[in-house]
């Protein structure tokens, strides 16, 4: 299943999907309030950790205002768990058709990750036509964004990967650009003093700015 209307509406608003990598669960309802308070309540919660998936759990039961989902899903199965802890999106380094059947099945929007043509076109084959680009900025960044708008008009991208405040501005401003994900307004340290407080003034930061672009 390709990304729902409504869930793509949400995205075309926020604009921004902060990409959180999350070591201890404890962190994971402060970090999520903390970031929906700066205007950002689309959240990518990483499968990439243990604590990945009860983070998903907490936010989706204590934090009502943030839209969770889970990334670096690759297979079927992580798809499965991910969609039991409650995720409401799915997001994933790569394009399979395992992965696509998957959303089909849990009836999750499904945001595949694409760096080519021939990646596009088995996504288009598949029903899909929303795509994170990754890893966007070492996969030619916004000037291929904005090539691969020439032969695939239809496709809309979420750039990620090597997204900051610095160049956030020149994948925004492309049409087909929907929304960029990222890590930087995450303190890489949840546990330190003052965390959550940054991640608030990041988040209020990049979501102002997505706002000036629009
Ligand atoms: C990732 O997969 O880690 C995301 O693409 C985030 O990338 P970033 O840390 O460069 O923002």
């Amino acid at each position: 299943m390709g990304f729902s209307m409504a869930f793509e509406d949400e995205l075309r608003r926020t604009r921004i999907v902060p990409v959180i990598v999350i070591q201890d669960a404890a962190h994971a309802v402060p970090l999520a309030r903390a970031l929906v308070e700066g205007g950002l309540n689309i959240l990518e919660i990483t499968l990439r950790t243990q604590a990945g998936l009860e983070a998903i759990k907490a936010i989706a039961r204590d934090v009502p205002g943030a839209i969770v989902g889970a990334g670096t899903v690759i297979n079927a199965g992580q798809f499965a768990a991910a969609a039991a802890a409650g995720s409401r999106f799915v997001v994933s380094p790569g394009l399979t058709a395992e992965v696509a059947q998957a959303a089909r099945d849990h009836a999750v929007p499904l945001l595949p990750g694409v760096a080519t043509g021939s990646e596009i076109m088995q996504g288009l084959a598949l029903g899909l036509s929303t795509f994170k680009f990754f890893p966007a900025e070492t996969s030619g960044g916004a000037p291929a964004i904005k090539a691969l708008g020439g032969p695939f008009p239809q496709v809309r991208f979420c750039p990620t990967g090597g997204v900051s405040a610095k160049n956030l501005a020149g994948y925004l401003s492309l049409p087909n650009v929907i929304c960029a994900g990222g890590s930087w307004m995450v303190p890489s340290d949840l546990g330190a003093a003052g965390a959550f407080a940054q991640a608030a003034a990041l988040a209020r930061e990049a979501s102002g700015l997505a706002r000036s672009i629009a």
